[in-house]
């Protein structure tokens, strides 16, 4: 098939390219190369006759056209977006203009495109979106988001992907074309930039930097491997059932706490400290504003109805991913010079852009 992956030079675009090629997929990574880019997490894939790269940023609606008329995509998934909430408190302009209008273009974009071609069967728009759009659980372990959860987004990022999500549904009921939409929580893995919290945490403590734990780190989110989220989309594309949404999950609640000492526990023994215990370096900082308490997700849609499960545990996947970096700094080091990494955002008090 043909596979248009927006935002494939990012952390979980790169890993469905890299997956979409290696199942014989033919892709177009369509990715404007914001800061949160990487074509290196696709290096291996360019040689490859089933792969092409277009830099196109999808607030330039005419390129967003000429990219899906040219390369006619049997499947548009859509993930290029503005990912980081902490750089949506302090900017949240580009969230706004990348995930409502960006949507918006690649959305009329698809259906132009769609339309023209006759409307064929087989064509897809998968929305790749988070499971932040339902906002905030209480601690309950029973109670977690399904598909029918009301959408109850608090920060700038999830409220901007709310609103992506909710175009994409209107241009199903609307418009007809046909959409899937997957919420997913989150991620962690190989190429992950190093601004999200796992990568802070491996890095920082390699480097004997404070570990920065928002609160009192008792926020839980649910983990999921970003391979296994990756195969999750290409089934969900290819067997999802037009205008549904799935949630995908890996069932691995953690508090952040917990989560930084297990990541802890692992350096401890594959690359000990000359003096004391990389938990020694946990260090609470102020907590985020709006930080939500709690994400969970209630997987089984996507279980029962298209057979997926996650393949690694949280202890394992995360073992691999200490593992990566470690073997990894020639992809790493250079990221620590990007605008914003390495610095506290998101406390609200940037000025507002
Ligand atoms: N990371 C998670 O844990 C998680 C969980 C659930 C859902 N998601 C969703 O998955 C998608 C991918 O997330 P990620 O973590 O890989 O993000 P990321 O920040 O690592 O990558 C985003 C990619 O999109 C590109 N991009 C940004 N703005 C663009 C624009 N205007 N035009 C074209 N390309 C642009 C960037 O260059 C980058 O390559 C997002 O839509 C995000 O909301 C992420």
């Amino acid at each position: 098939m043909r596979l248009c992956v927006t935002g494939g030079a990012g952390f979980i675009g790169s890993a469905v390219v890299r997956l979409a090629i290696k199942r014989g997929h033919e892709v177009l990574n369509l990715d404007a190369l914001t800061y949160a880019a990487c074509l290196e997490n696709v290096s291996d894939e360019e040689a490859s006759a089933l792969y092409r790269f277009k830099q196109c940023d999808i607030r330039d609606r005419e390129g967003v056209q000429e990219a899906l008329d040219d390369f006619k995509p049997d499947i548009v998934m859509h993930l290029a977006a503005e990912s980081h909430v902490d750089r949506s408190i302090d900017g949240p302009s580009d969230f706004i203009e990348t995930n409502i209008n960006g949507t918006f273009n690649v959305l009329e974009a698809a259906r132009k495109y769609w339309e023209e071609a006759g409307k064929p069967e087989r064509f897809r728009f998968h929305h790749i979106s988070t499971d932040e759009v339902y906002g905030s659980l209480p601690a309950d372990p029973e109670v977690k988001f399904t598909e029918g959860t009301p959408y109850d987004p608090r920060s700038p990022y999830s409220a901007s992907k709310a609103s992506s999500d909710h175009l994409v549904r209107a241009w199903h009921e609307t418009y007809g074309l046909p959409v899937v939409i997957t919420n997913c929580s989150n991620n962690y893995g190989p190429y992950h930039f190093p601004e999200k919290l796992i990568p802070v945490v491996i890095l920082n403590a390699l480097a004997g930097q404070p570990l920065p734990i928002y609160g009192d780190g008792s926020n839980i989110r649910d983990w999921l491997y970003v391979e296994d989220h990756a195969e999750a989309l290409l089934l969900v594309a290819e067997r999802g059932e037009v205008g549904r949404s799935y949630n995908i999950g890996g069932d691995n609640e953690r508090t952040n706490l917990e989560l930084v000492q297990a990541i802890c526990s692992i350096l401890d023994r594959v690359q000990p400290r000359s003096e004391g215990l990389y938990s020694d370096l946990i260090t609470f900082v102020t907590d985020r504003p709006g930080h939500d308490a709690r994400y969970a997700i209630n997987a089984s849609r996507i279980r029962d109805e298209l057979g997926w499960q996650p393949s690694v545990t949280v202890e394992e996947g995360l073992e691999r991913t200490v593992t990566w970096y470690l073997e990894n700094e020639a992809w790493w080091q250079p990221l620590l010079e990007r605008k914003g990494v390495g610095e506290r955002l998101g406390t609200g008090k940037a000025k507002s852009a």
